[in-house]
């Protein structure tokens, strides 16, 4: 397909889109609304990212502080429709601190934040996030936690939601869990019941705090196909935090690297090449692949020893004496 093709593609389905909108607005119908924009996505399902992609979520100058400590500083970046972010950094540099902000928990200090054209001012049913450390509700059993997400988004009878609850704990391989609370599950398998919670809302902005951190390599590699997967599908924005250097190439279309701070900034950018659908396999053994990791690791270490160069600056011994 040549690049102007695609961009007809991408003006159609966006038209297909905002005239169902249109209908939807003309009759009021929410669910139509949704429909439209399911449509559209659908539709632009297999067509790259261009210019012509709507931009998601945009931060201009933001800036975050708890009291008088600043965590973040000057964050400048776009996000467009359908794109994959990894966001990476040494932790304690705000990353988790961010995406509170975009899934409207917390609000910035300073600057501008928006998504879809508008200022994040509180949280929405369209963002999904699986936090850090899991946060199920500890008095509902995994199948009610996710029958708990659906039931906000699916207006249908209790044995419905209970079906397509036990179908995304079978994506997680948790079908067994349903019964179970989250206090008689191991780490990784709460994790993965805050995976299916999320998944379940099938939200436009999928927010995703170190989410396969405490999976066995394994699961690891299942969870991370069937995201991709999922996202291939549906194309949701997705902002997705990690440690794993590996991970982070094999997920993203772009990887923003924040510095160490505080205030901590987004140091770097790094956009990853690799076509789609992605063979692991393949990514893995070529030779761009250990290219950028290697890249990634210098950035890395470069913004750990700067700051520790800062640190002594600071604190040299002989300035104690
Ligand atoms: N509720 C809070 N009150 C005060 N400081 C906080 C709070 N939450 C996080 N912090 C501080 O903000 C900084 C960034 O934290 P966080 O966003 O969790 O980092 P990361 O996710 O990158 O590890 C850290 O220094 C942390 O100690
Ligand atoms: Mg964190």
């Amino acid at each position: 397909m040549t690049q102007s093709t695609l961009k007809r593609d991408c003006r159609l389905a966006e038209e297909i889109s905002e005239e169902i909108r249109n209908l939807s607005d003309a009759y009021g119908n929410e669910c139509w609304k949704k429909g439209g924009s399911r449509l559209a996505k659908t539709l632009l399902k297999d067509v790259p990212l261009t210019e012509d992609v709507p931009i998601k979520i945009r931060a201009n100058d933001v800036g975050f502080g708890y009291g008088h400590q600043d965590i973040l500083q000057n964050i400048d970046f776009t996000v467009r429709e359908g794109e994959f972010v990894v966001l990476m950094g040494p932790s304690g540099c705000g990353k988790s601190t961010f995406l509170r902000l975009v899934s409207g928990l917390s609000l910035p200090t300073r600057g501008k934040l928006e998504i879809d054209g508008e200022p994040v001012r509180d949280t929405s049913i369209e963002r999904a996030i699986v936090f850090q450390d899991y946060s199920l509700f500890p008095w509902l059993t995994t199948g009610e936690n996710v029958m708990l997400a659906l039931s906000q988004v699916m207006k249908k009878k209790k044995k419905e939601i209970q079906q397509v609850a036990q179908e995304y704990l079978q994506m997680v391989q948790l079908e067994h869990a349903f019964d179970k609370y989250p206090g008689q599950l191991s780490g990784g398998m709460r994790q993965r019941a805050a995976i299916a919670r999320a998944l379940a809302l099938s939200a436009d902005l999928l927010l995703m705090d170190e989410p396969f951190g405490a999976l066995d390599p394994v699961t690891r590699v299942h969870l991370q196909d069937l995201i991709l997967q999922l996202w291939q599908d549906r194309r949701q924005t997705v902002l997705f935090v990690t440690h794993d250097v590996e991970e982070a190439l094999f997920l993203a279309d772009r990887i923003l690297l924040f510095s160490p701070g505080p205030p901590s900034i987004v140091a770097h950018e790094l956009k990853i090449p690799f076509a789609r659908p992605r063979q692991r396999k393949k990514v893995f053994q070529s030779p761009e692949f250990t290219e950028l990791r290697d890249q990634l690791m210098d950035h890395m270490n470069k913004g750990l020893f700067e700051k520790l160069e800062r640190e002594e600056t600071v604190f040299y011994p002989g300035d104690r004496i």
